[in-house]
């Protein structure tokens, strides 16, 4: 009751809206008809001329009245947005009546990792100072400086613990490269007073873990980072930041944990939370058993032609239905946003497993009712610590219990082209998820769709 509260008060403060509106778009899901989807392809009107190999499984063929313009379509993880201003591409999001995002709220998650970082210093003010100088040092692991979620993350730890500049009425959330005497003009220098007792915090260092070919959120340059950081200036390392777990895994695995440093992650990804046992300071939750869900459910809800509050806020004819402590839908941005918790050695024993799907969504629905259906998927990069260990281990337990046939596409992480060229057919599908490597590339997928 309490948690509710708490989160309904903050969306409200945040104006959101709470309840997921209907989708009165409709009229363009294909109908879900037993017998049409147990047939062969048939021709879609005019589009995709060329015909071609069904990658897919033999379950399921699409049905073949649909233009695949006016299929289902769900971004997620990455949405749709400017890389260097933020703002959202309004175009990729309203592509059809039945488009949508899910990701979480970035904003509310940001602050929560901020603050996790912020309490876990103040709570351990007597032995965080390693080598006694009254500065608390941190070093900052950067996803990807074009990606919203990355973007918010750098701007909640810098907003929490004092180091943050304005730069045109936000945070400047660029990387500071290396600040051990604290002179950049990217960062400050932040005050903590503990007991009357007053630290400076110093960003000592931050980059974008970006890999020679291209790859963002790359825990093996993290891990790289993490040995040239602590090789020139490691007595003044305090405390290690990470924008995720994947990279804040390989710089504890790499340095920190033989060193006693905590280190703080994002994602709650199984690895990390089995880690905090081991002095890993933390992580979020950004409630991927609640995003994955949602992902596959607008697609069903759209190819089934009924609300697409159904199975969401409102309860299913099988009982899956989602409170509004755990997401919000913002219907001007046509955005579902999982809400995010933070996950520290009080409570880290209630999410060990972060493939363990939610289980107020976890019943099965009726295949004769919910027809299977063809669902074409990618994710932006096959090494990506969180969608490859957390994220697509619940899109593959969600998508029986949605009766959808899912095809998974594994991205390089580098180019749109090398996913995109698995989209030759989209005929061939019923709806489609999409994970961009960039965010500014939606029309690269849309495009395909529109021909
Ligand atoms: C996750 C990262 C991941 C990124 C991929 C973020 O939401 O926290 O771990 O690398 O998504 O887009």
């Amino acid at each position: 009751m309490k948690k509710k509260f708490i989160s309904v008060t903050l969306a409200l403060a945040l104006g959101l809206s709470l309840t997921a509106c209907g989708n009165n778009g409709g009229g363009n899901a294909p109908a879900d008809n037993k017998e049409e989807t147990q047939k062969p392809a048939a021709d879609d009107a005019g589009d995709d001329a060329d015909a071609g190999e069904d990658a897919g499984s033999e379950d399921a063929a699409p049905s073949g009245d649909v233009a695949n313009k006016d299929k289902p379509l769900v971004w997620f993880n990455r949405q749709p947005s400017n890389s260097s201003t933020g703002e959202l591409d309004s175009a990729a999001l309203n592509f059809n009546a039945n488009t949508y995002y899910v990701g979480f709220d970035a904003n509310q998650g940001a602050e929560l990792q901020g603050t996790m970082v912020k309490e876990y210093i103040e709570a351990h003010i007597d032995e965080i100072d390693r080598n006694g100088d009254g500065t608390i040092g941190y070093v900052l692991a950067i996803g990807d400086i074009g990606h919203n979620d990355s973007i918010a993350r750098t701007r909640g730890v810098r907003k929490a613990l004092g180091t943050g500049v304005d730069k045109d009425g936000s945070i400047n959330s660029d990387p500071v490269g290396t600040n051990t005497d604290g002179t950049a003009t990217v960062v400050q220098d932040g005050e903590i007073e503990v007991g009357g007792k007053k630290y400076v915090v110093r960003e000592l260092a931050s980059q974008e873990m970006k890999n020679p070919q291209g790859a963002t959120w790359d825990a093996a340059t993290a891990g790289n980072a993490i040995g040239t950081w602590s090789s020139s200036f490691g007595d003044q390392i305090d405390v290690v930041v990470s924008n995720n777990d994947g990279m804040g895994m390989s710089m504890f695995n790499a340095w920190s944990n033989s060193n006693k440093v905590p280190t703080f992650g994002y994602d709650a990804n199984s690895d990390a939370v089995a880690a905090i046992a081991e002095g890993y300071g933390g992580t979020i939750s950004q409630h991927a058993d609640v995003q994955a869900y949602l992902t596959l459910r607008v697609l069903r809800n759209a190819l089934d032609g009924v609300d697409i509050d159904t199975g969401i806020g409102t309860a299913d004819e099988a009982g899956n239905v989602l409170t509004d402590d755990v997401y919000v839908y913002r219907e001007e941005e046509r955005s579902y946003y999982a809400l995010n918790v933070a996950v520290t050695a009080d409570n880290y024993q209630d999410f060990t497993d972060s493939t363990k799907i939610y289980d107020p969504v976890s019943n099965q629905l009726d295949e004769s009712s919910h027809a299977k259906k063809k669902v074409w998927l990618n994710i932006y990069n096959s090494g990506d610590n969180f969608l490859g260990s957390t994220y697509q281990p619940l899109l593959q337990n969600y998508d029986d219990i949605l009766n959808l046939d899912v095809e998974y596409i594994a991205g390089d992480g580098q180019t749109e082209s090398n996913i995109t060229n698995r989209l030759a057919e989209p005929k061939n599908y019923d709806a489609f998820a999409i994970n961009m490597v960039k965010t500014d590339n939606a029309a690269s997928y849309t495009s395909l769709l529109s021909q």
